[in-house]
């Protein structure tokens, strides 16, 4: 496969000095390569394509699926210094789906959806720097399924980005997504997760709708604070949902 990695790295460099782009035929996980990389004292900016994941990891200890389909499996690290870092997931998942098409709909926290089905998915993980500022190295990763994958074992039945656009590629959803996203990296940084929010709202797949939340509490979503927590009105009154260790399910 070809990869537009000049054209990228030109929409990129001049928001990111230093801004490299890899493609690698085969990794474990981009994430677990750029933590190993930050680990070793390297900080540099860079996008990680990885053309196979042997090892993808998903959130909450599960494992991304990538195998031979035809995917987009990225990481972008970079140092990051926001005063206040709830709602970052939200914030790249707006954009990514701002940037990709006007029917996915967020899941919160991480997940980007079409007409109940999974598109794509997002892993953020951060490392302490050595001369750190208030920075840590952040490593936003991002799977998305490009052509549509085929048999079960999926927790949640999985859509591809060529069910929305026909002629899509790998290359061309990363050239989409690439310069919109580090320019939200960097807002969130300056701003934070407040001029988020609406864009948040207006794709919010939870909203109105019955939850369960993973430790059984039922109620309504009802979008999302400031902060980015999910709000839910439980029959013990509005409870904020900051955790994201808690799974959300429309019940
Ligand atoms: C999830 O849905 O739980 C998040 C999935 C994130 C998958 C991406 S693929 C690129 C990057 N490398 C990984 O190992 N995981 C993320």
């Amino acid at each position: 496969m070809r990869w537009p990695a000049e054209a990228v790295w030109e929409q990129v460099a001049p928001l990111l000095p230093g801004f490299t782009v890899e493609v690698l035929p085969e990794v474990d996980s981009t994430n677990t390569e750029l933590m190993r990389r930050a680990r070793a004292g390297r900080i540099e900016p860079v996008l990680l394509v990885a053309e196979r994941q042997s090892a993808g990891r998903g959130r909450l200890g599960r494992q991304w699926q990538s195998g031979d389909r035809d995917a987009l499996t990225f990481s972008l690290g970079l140092p990051l210094a926001p005063t206040d870092w709830s709602g970052l997931s939200l914030a790249v998942g707006a954009v990514i789906a701002e940037s990709l098409h006007p029917e996915i709909r967020l899941k919160w926290p991480n997940d980007l959806w079409v007409g109940g089905r999974k598109l794509a998915g997002i892993l953020i993980e951060t490392a302490a720097v050595a001369d750190p500022g208030a920075a840590r190295y952040t490593i936003v990763g991002v799977g998305i399924n490009v052509a549509t994958p085929a048999g079960d074992g999926y927790s949640t039945p999985p859509i591809g980005l060529r069910e929305l656009l026909p002629e899509a590629g790998p290359g061309e959803a990363l050239l989409r997504i690439a310069e919109p996203l580090v320019a939200t990296l960097q807002a969130f940084e300056q701003f934070g997760f407040g001029p988020f929010r609406a864009r948040f709202a207006a794709r919010d797949l939870l909203a109105d709708r019955p939850v369960r939340l993973s430790d059984g509490t039922e109620g309504t979503a009802h979008g999302v604070d400031e902060r980015g927590a999910l709000l839910v009105h439980t029959a013990a009154g509005m409870k904020a949902v900051a955790s994201a260790e808690v799974s959300v399910r429309p019940a």
